[in-house]
């Protein structure tokens, strides 16, 4: 009785010293608050589907509005959307699936090499953020987009495949950095604001951040999660998942499982753009669950602005009868909150009222 079912295999899973340490019970999460196992292996289509070329071309105005009002509406109403057709090398992210796979296959020991802190979260991480009570069923990779630390991490690790482990994460975070900017633009755009309103504050090479999540089979995947439910702390997230599926969006109280599709992004709005927007954006509630046959990946990329930056509803945005809804707040000082209250930022961000 000392530990469950669920928590041994995790612990036969990395059979390792590090796990040990761990309340291995901390895995199972307390009734009422497990994924629902009814709606564990279905998919659905409904999250909004955007074919973005046509603005990446961004030659004509008019067709560039178009598609900037179908991703501000996505963006009002679901907090989620799916790009298609963006224009990205087809095999852009299956190598850097392929480096990532190499990476999570490497004995735990030489992956604790890499090993984040909590002066440093950058690195690997098996179970969960240490901080949290419950566990959750993941290893990552966490990386500051930035290539000299990128170099750097795939160094610790990997001294032999280092070169092409960089190499494939650099050219998929060199390429977020410019989606999240024109995406950031198209939902600017949206809102009948400067489309350039906010790119000072997101030019600097570093301050994105991406991680790679790997979820091993897990025997009880009803009693624990990959990624608990959450809503994201920066500016836009832009997901890639591979083909075995496992992410849900809350959408009007119910989890909505999000069908994976080859070539495609997903695409979700951060506290940080809920706040631009005086809350027309919506911060949507998330979750990853695990599946007891294949081992899933997904690669999120935060598209997060510079340290200095002041966070406050957009001017143009808010009246008389739409005032701020939220008091300038500092992003540095968010990130650090947001990590360990994050139950207090799901309510709509009260803190900082
Ligand atoms: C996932 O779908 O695996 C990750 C979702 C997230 O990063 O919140
Ligand atoms: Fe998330």
């Amino acid at each position: 009785p000392s530990s469950t079912p669920a928590a041994e295999f995790f612990a036969a899973y990395l059979q390792d010293s590090v796990t040990q340490k761990l309340d291995l019970n901390a895995f199972v999460w307390p009734e009422g608050l497990r994924p629902e196992t009814s709606s564990g292996g279905q998919f659905s289509n409904d999250v909004p589907e955007i074919d973005i070329s046509a603005a990446m071309l961004a030659k004509n105005e008019g067709v560039r509005a178009a598609v900037a009002a179908k991703i501000s509406k996505a963006a009002k109403e679901w907090g989620f959307f799916r790009i298609v057709n963006h224009g990205l090398p087809p095999d852009m992210m299956s190598r850097a699936e392929r480096q990532a796979h190499k990476f999570f296959a490497l004995q735990l020991d030489q992956k604790m090499r890499a090993a984040g802190s909590s002066s440093n979260p950058f690195g690997y991480a098996a179970a969960g953020p240490s901080r949290a009570i419950m566990r959750s069923w993941h290893e990552t990779l966490y990386m500051l987009c930035n290539h000299a630390r990128i170099d750097n991490l795939a160094n610790k690790v990997w001294p032999v495949l280092a070169f092409h482990c960089s190499m494939a994460l650099s050219d998929y975070t060199t390429a977020m950095n410019k989606l999240g900017l024109q995406l950031l633009e198209l939902l600017l755009q949206g809102l009948g604001v400067d489309r350039n309103k906010l790119t000072r504050h997101y030019s600097v090479e570093g301050s994105s951040s991406a991680r790679i999540n790997f979820y091993p089979p897990c025997p009880k995947p009803d009693v624990t999660f990959g990624l608990p439910p959450h809503t994201d702390s920066g500016t836009l997230t832009i997901l890639h998942q591979d083909a075995v599926g496992g992410l849900q969006v809350c959408r009007n109280g119910k989890w909505i499982g999000v069908q994976p599709k080859p070539n495609s992004f997903i695409v979700n709005i951060g506290d940080c753009l809920q706040v631009w927007s005086n809350n027309i954006y919506k911060s949507v509630e998330h979750r990853a669950l695990v599946n007891s046959s294949r081992a899933r990946m997904s690669l999120a990329f935060f598209y997060n602005p510079t340290d200095d930056t002041i966070v406050a509803p957009i001017k143009e945005l808010t009246s008389a009868k739409t005032p701020a809804v939220y008091k300038p707040f500092s992003w540095a000082e968010y990130r650090l909150y947001a990590g360990t209250h994050k139950s207090k930022v799901l309510n709509a961000i009260d803190h900082f009222k």
